[in-house]
Protein backbone atom coordinates (compact mmCIF):
# COMPACT_ATOMS: atom_id res chain seq x y z
CA UNK A 1 0.00 0.00 0.00
CA UNK A 2 1.54 3.57 -1.49
CA UNK A 3 0.20 6.51 1.07
CA UNK A 4 0.09 9.65 0.21
CA UNK A 5 -0.73 12.49 2.49
CA UNK A 6 -1.36 16.09 0.88
CA UNK A 7 -0.88 19.22 2.77
CA UNK A 8 -2.45 21.96 0.98
CA UNK A 9 -5.13 25.00 1.52
CA UNK A 10 -7.50 23.60 -1.67
CA UNK A 11 -8.43 20.25 -0.82
CA UNK A 12 -11.45 20.47 -3.57
CA UNK A 13 -9.22 21.52 -6.67
CA UNK A 14 -7.35 17.75 -5.83
CA UNK A 15 -9.69 15.66 -4.27
CA UNK A 16 -12.14 14.84 -7.97
CA UNK A 17 -9.37 13.64 -9.90
CA UNK A 18 -8.40 10.98 -6.54
CA UNK A 19 -11.62 9.99 -6.75
CA UNK A 20 -11.54 9.33 -10.48
CA UNK A 21 -10.99 6.26 -12.68
CA UNK A 22 -7.57 4.67 -12.01
CA UNK A 23 -7.10 6.84 -8.67
CA UNK A 24 -10.39 5.38 -7.31
CA UNK A 25 -9.75 2.37 -8.57
CA UNK A 26 -6.35 1.70 -6.75
CA UNK A 27 -7.93 3.02 -3.76
CA UNK A 28 -10.80 0.51 -3.84
CA UNK A 29 -8.39 -2.15 -4.25
CA UNK A 30 -6.47 -1.22 -1.13
CA UNK A 31 -3.36 -0.46 -3.05
CA UNK A 32 -3.15 3.09 -2.66
CA UNK A 33 -4.24 5.85 0.52
CA UNK A 34 -4.93 9.24 0.02
CA UNK A 35 -5.18 11.78 2.90
CA UNK A 36 -5.00 15.63 3.39
CA UNK A 37 -4.10 17.57 5.79
CA UNK A 38 -5.51 21.30 5.25
CA UNK A 39 -2.95 23.66 5.99
CA UNK A 40 -5.07 26.26 7.52
CA UNK A 41 -5.51 24.36 10.79
CA UNK A 42 -2.48 25.13 11.42
CA UNK A 43 -2.50 28.74 10.63
CA UNK A 44 -1.59 31.64 12.76
CA UNK A 45 -3.56 33.81 14.82
CA UNK A 46 -8.12 34.89 14.61
CA UNK A 47 -7.46 34.50 10.57
CA UNK A 48 -5.38 31.26 10.99
CA UNK A 49 -2.95 33.41 8.87
CA UNK A 50 -0.45 30.81 6.85
CA UNK A 51 1.81 33.32 5.27
CA UNK A 52 3.64 36.60 5.58
CA UNK A 53 5.56 39.45 3.73
CA UNK A 54 9.43 38.99 2.61
CA UNK A 55 12.56 40.03 4.52
CA UNK A 56 13.97 42.25 2.37
CA UNK A 57 11.04 43.15 0.65
CA UNK A 58 9.65 42.05 -2.27
CA UNK A 59 6.47 41.70 -3.70
CA UNK A 60 3.82 38.56 -2.95
CA UNK A 61 3.29 36.67 0.48
CA UNK A 62 5.41 33.86 1.43
CA UNK A 63 4.51 30.31 2.96
CA UNK A 64 5.74 31.12 7.11
CA UNK A 65 7.50 28.09 8.66
CA UNK A 66 5.12 27.27 12.01
CA UNK A 67 2.14 26.35 9.90
CA UNK A 68 4.10 24.18 8.01
CA UNK A 69 6.13 23.01 10.66
CA UNK A 70 3.52 22.11 12.62
CA UNK A 71 1.22 20.15 9.73
CA UNK A 72 4.17 18.32 8.64
CA UNK A 73 5.58 17.57 12.33
CA UNK A 74 1.51 16.25 12.62
CA UNK A 75 2.05 13.80 10.34
CA UNK A 76 5.50 12.66 11.26
CA UNK A 77 4.28 12.05 14.70
CA UNK A 78 2.35 9.22 13.52
CA UNK A 79 4.13 7.97 11.11
CA UNK A 80 8.28 8.99 11.04
CA UNK A 81 9.26 7.34 8.01
CA UNK A 82 7.07 9.43 5.59
CA UNK A 83 9.06 11.23 3.35
CA UNK A 84 8.01 15.17 2.70
CA UNK A 85 8.28 16.11 -1.17
CA UNK A 86 7.83 19.65 -2.05
CA UNK A 87 6.57 20.75 -5.78
CA UNK A 88 8.91 23.74 -6.82
CA UNK A 89 10.31 25.20 -10.08
CA UNK A 90 13.74 24.54 -8.72
CA UNK A 91 13.67 20.92 -7.61
CA UNK A 92 14.82 17.85 -10.04
CA UNK A 93 12.76 17.58 -13.22
CA UNK A 94 9.96 14.84 -12.47
CA UNK A 95 10.23 11.88 -14.70
CA UNK A 96 9.08 8.05 -15.72
CA UNK A 97 12.42 7.14 -13.51
CA UNK A 98 11.79 9.24 -10.18
CA UNK A 99 7.81 8.12 -10.61
CA UNK A 100 9.14 4.41 -10.69
CA UNK A 101 11.49 4.03 -7.95
CA UNK A 102 8.53 6.14 -5.72
CA UNK A 103 6.44 3.54 -6.50
CA UNK A 104 8.80 0.70 -5.83
CA UNK A 105 9.55 2.54 -2.45
CA UNK A 106 13.21 3.72 -2.76
CA UNK A 107 13.97 6.72 -1.18
CA UNK A 108 15.46 8.19 -4.19
CA UNK A 109 18.12 9.72 -1.45
CA UNK A 110 20.79 9.97 -4.72
CA UNK A 111 18.88 12.20 -6.71
CA UNK A 112 19.39 15.69 -7.28
CA UNK A 113 16.52 17.15 -5.55
CA UNK A 114 17.84 15.74 -2.46
CA UNK A 115 21.22 15.74 -2.62
CA UNK A 116 21.62 19.38 -2.03
CA UNK A 117 19.78 19.25 1.28
CA UNK A 118 21.60 18.55 4.56
CA UNK A 119 22.20 15.34 5.71
CA UNK A 120 20.28 15.60 8.64
CA UNK A 121 17.24 16.54 6.48
CA UNK A 122 17.42 14.03 3.91
CA UNK A 123 16.98 11.20 6.72
CA UNK A 124 19.15 9.14 5.50
CA UNK A 125 20.99 8.77 8.47
CA UNK A 126 25.09 9.10 9.70
CA UNK A 127 25.99 5.92 7.68
CA UNK A 128 24.60 7.26 4.45
CA UNK A 129 23.04 3.83 3.88
CA UNK A 130 21.96 5.26 0.74
CA UNK A 131 18.27 3.98 -1.41
CA UNK A 132 16.10 1.53 0.75
CA UNK A 133 13.37 -0.26 -0.02
CA UNK A 134 9.67 0.41 1.55
CA UNK A 135 6.88 -1.81 0.92
CA UNK A 136 4.49 0.54 2.47
CA UNK A 137 5.86 4.28 0.77
CA UNK A 138 4.07 7.01 2.62
CA UNK A 139 4.97 10.51 0.70
CA UNK A 140 3.75 13.58 2.40
CA UNK A 141 3.48 16.43 -0.42
CA UNK A 142 3.58 20.08 0.56
CA UNK A 143 1.46 22.23 -1.45
CA UNK A 144 3.00 25.78 -1.64
CA UNK A 145 0.71 28.51 -2.99
CA UNK A 146 1.14 32.45 -3.31
CA UNK A 147 4.54 33.58 -4.15
CA UNK A 148 6.78 30.98 -2.30
CA UNK A 149 7.68 29.99 1.08
CA UNK A 150 10.00 30.35 3.87
CA UNK A 151 13.46 28.53 2.40
CA UNK A 152 13.80 27.35 6.33
CA UNK A 153 11.16 24.74 5.17
CA UNK A 154 13.51 22.71 3.04
CA UNK A 155 15.12 22.18 5.94
CA UNK A 156 11.68 19.08 6.31
CA UNK A 157 11.91 18.19 2.52
CA UNK A 158 13.14 15.11 0.78
CA UNK A 159 12.62 15.73 -2.34
CA UNK A 160 12.22 19.36 -4.24
CA UNK A 161 10.68 18.15 -7.59
CA UNK A 162 9.84 20.49 -10.53
CA UNK A 163 7.32 19.83 -13.31
CA UNK A 164 8.97 21.67 -15.87
CA UNK A 165 10.35 24.72 -16.96
CA UNK A 166 7.38 27.34 -16.30
CA UNK A 167 5.73 28.67 -13.13
CA UNK A 168 2.27 27.52 -11.87
CA UNK A 169 0.14 29.49 -8.67
CA UNK A 170 0.80 26.90 -6.51
CA UNK A 171 1.10 22.87 -6.02
CA UNK A 172 -1.52 21.00 -6.14
CA UNK A 173 -1.52 20.63 -10.05
CA UNK A 174 2.09 19.22 -9.58
CA UNK A 175 1.14 17.00 -6.43
CA UNK A 176 -1.46 15.33 -8.98
CA UNK A 177 0.97 14.45 -11.57
CA UNK A 178 3.55 12.98 -8.94
CA UNK A 179 0.54 10.81 -7.53
CA UNK A 180 -0.76 9.39 -11.06
CA UNK A 181 2.89 8.91 -12.10
CA UNK A 182 3.27 7.15 -9.31
CA UNK A 183 0.48 5.23 -8.18
CA UNK A 184 -0.40 4.00 -12.09
CA UNK A 185 3.07 1.71 -11.60
CA UNK A 186 1.67 -0.07 -8.64
CA UNK A 187 1.15 -3.61 -9.47
CA UNK A 188 -2.03 -4.34 -10.14
CA UNK A 189 -3.80 -0.70 -10.61
CA UNK A 190 -3.36 -0.98 -14.57
CA UNK A 191 -3.60 -4.81 -14.77
CA UNK A 192 -1.89 -7.57 -13.80
CA UNK A 193 2.16 -6.42 -14.21
CA UNK A 194 4.82 -7.15 -11.16
CA UNK A 195 7.15 -4.77 -9.33
CA UNK A 196 9.71 -6.78 -11.42
CA UNK A 197 8.77 -5.93 -14.71
CA UNK A 198 8.39 -2.72 -13.78
CA UNK A 199 11.90 -2.10 -12.46
CA UNK A 200 12.93 -4.00 -15.70
CA UNK A 201 12.45 -1.03 -17.70
CA UNK A 202 15.85 -0.16 -16.60
CA UNK A 203 16.28 2.19 -20.23
CA UNK A 204 14.60 4.81 -18.24
CA UNK A 205 12.01 6.86 -20.06
CA UNK A 206 11.00 5.04 -23.10
CA UNK A 207 7.27 5.96 -24.10
CA UNK A 208 5.11 4.25 -26.22
CA UNK A 209 5.07 3.20 -29.55
CA UNK A 210 1.96 4.67 -32.11
CA UNK A 211 -0.78 2.18 -31.58
CA UNK A 212 -4.00 2.19 -33.64
CA UNK A 213 -7.53 -0.19 -33.19
CA UNK A 214 -10.29 -0.94 -36.08
CA UNK A 215 -10.98 0.42 -38.48
CA UNK A 216 -7.97 -0.55 -40.65
CA UNK A 217 -8.29 2.86 -42.69
CA UNK A 218 -9.90 5.81 -41.24
CA UNK A 219 -10.48 8.80 -43.93
CA UNK A 220 -7.36 7.19 -46.13
CA UNK A 221 -5.32 7.37 -42.64
CA UNK A 222 -3.98 3.51 -43.03
CA UNK A 223 -2.70 1.57 -40.23
CA UNK A 224 0.97 0.37 -40.69
CA UNK A 225 1.37 -2.85 -42.64
CA UNK A 226 3.29 -4.61 -40.46
CA UNK A 227 0.91 -3.86 -37.50
CA UNK A 228 -1.24 -6.51 -39.10
CA UNK A 229 0.90 -8.94 -40.92
CA UNK A 230 0.72 -11.02 -37.42
CA UNK A 231 4.41 -11.32 -37.38
CA UNK A 232 5.25 -10.71 -34.12
CA UNK A 233 9.03 -10.32 -34.46
CA UNK A 234 8.44 -7.47 -37.27
CA UNK A 235 5.62 -6.22 -35.25
CA UNK A 236 8.09 -5.96 -31.98
CA UNK A 237 10.80 -4.52 -33.75
CA UNK A 238 8.55 -1.84 -35.78
CA UNK A 239 7.37 -0.46 -32.23
CA UNK A 240 11.09 -0.47 -30.60
CA UNK A 241 11.92 1.74 -33.66
CA UNK A 242 8.87 3.88 -33.06
CA UNK A 243 8.99 3.98 -29.20
CA UNK A 244 9.49 7.71 -28.14
CA UNK A 245 12.38 7.73 -26.23
CA UNK A 246 12.11 10.66 -23.55
N1 LIG B 1 5.15 25.16 -8.45
C1 LIG B 1 5.05 26.21 -9.29
N2 LIG B 1 5.53 25.90 -10.50
C2 LIG B 1 5.96 24.61 -10.44
C3 LIG B 1 6.55 23.71 -11.35
N3 LIG B 1 6.83 24.05 -12.60
N4 LIG B 1 6.84 22.47 -10.92
C4 LIG B 1 6.59 22.12 -9.65
N5 LIG B 1 6.04 22.92 -8.75
C5 LIG B 1 5.72 24.16 -9.13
Amino acid sequence: MIKFTIITLFREAIEPYLQSSMMEKAVRKGLAEFDFVNLREFGLGPHRSVDDTPYGGGDGMLLRCEPVFNAIESVKAKDLSAKVIIPTPVGEIWNQSLAREFALGFGAFRSAAARDLAPAARGDGPAGRGPELSANPHYIILCPHYEGYDERILSLVDYKVSLGKYVLTGGELPALIIIDSVVRLIPGVLGGETSAEIESFSDGDNLEYPQYTRPEDFRGMKVPEVLLSGNHGEIAKWREEHSGKA
